[in-house]
């Protein structure tokens, strides 16, 4: 009976996409390599699937992981958001590792890898810091430029 309804969950429809990328957040090579390896699964449209993804019904949790993590932040729509929610999304991404938040404990049993410590979390807070490489990176136009 179990049997039957595993396979019979293989054939409900799982959105495993990965949509155009519109605008890639613009971060420093040590900065991006941290953003790739612990966030981009699940916050950019560069995801990648594992095998295991195309599995039911673990590929119902990872599916819905990834597409509840896009709508929250996506680095490969950053062009969508306003300066006001850019800068309020960095303060958010500091406060998530900060807090050990994110990435979600469930992935970093499978990733280790993308474990954050204090060094990690130390780049990220020096690349949002005010008066760090912002401007660029984010995409937030300097206030002396702005028409
Ligand atoms: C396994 C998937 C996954 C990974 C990996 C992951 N996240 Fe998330 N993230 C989510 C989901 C799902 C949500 C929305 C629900 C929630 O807040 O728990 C979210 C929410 C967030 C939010 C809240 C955004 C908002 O404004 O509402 C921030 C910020 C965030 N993640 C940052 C990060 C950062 C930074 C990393 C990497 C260090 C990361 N996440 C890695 C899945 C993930």
């Amino acid at each position: 009976m179990l049997v039957v309804i595993i396979v019979g969950l293989q054939f409900v429809p799982v959105h495993r996409t990965n949509p155009p990328i519109t605008w890639d957040i613009n971060a420093p090579e040590n900065v991006s390599g941290i953003l790739r390896t612990s966030c981009y699964d699940c916050h950019s449209n560069e995801t990648r699937w594992p095998w295991y993804s195309y599995i039911a019904p673990v590929s119902y949790f990872i599916a819905s992981d990834v597409n509840e993590g896009r709508k929250h932040l996506n680095f490969s729509e950053w062009d969508k958001y306003d300066e006001k929610k850019k800068e309020k999304k960095l303060d958010g991404i500091i406060e998530m590792v900060t807090e050990g938040e994110m990435p979600l404990p469930m992935y970093l049993m499978i990733h280790k890898d993308a474990k954050l410590d204090t060094v990690r979390i130390n780049i990220l807070k020096e690349w949002v810091k005010p008066g760090s490489s912002k401007e660029e990176s984010f995409g937030i136009e300097k206030n002396e430029e702005k028409d």
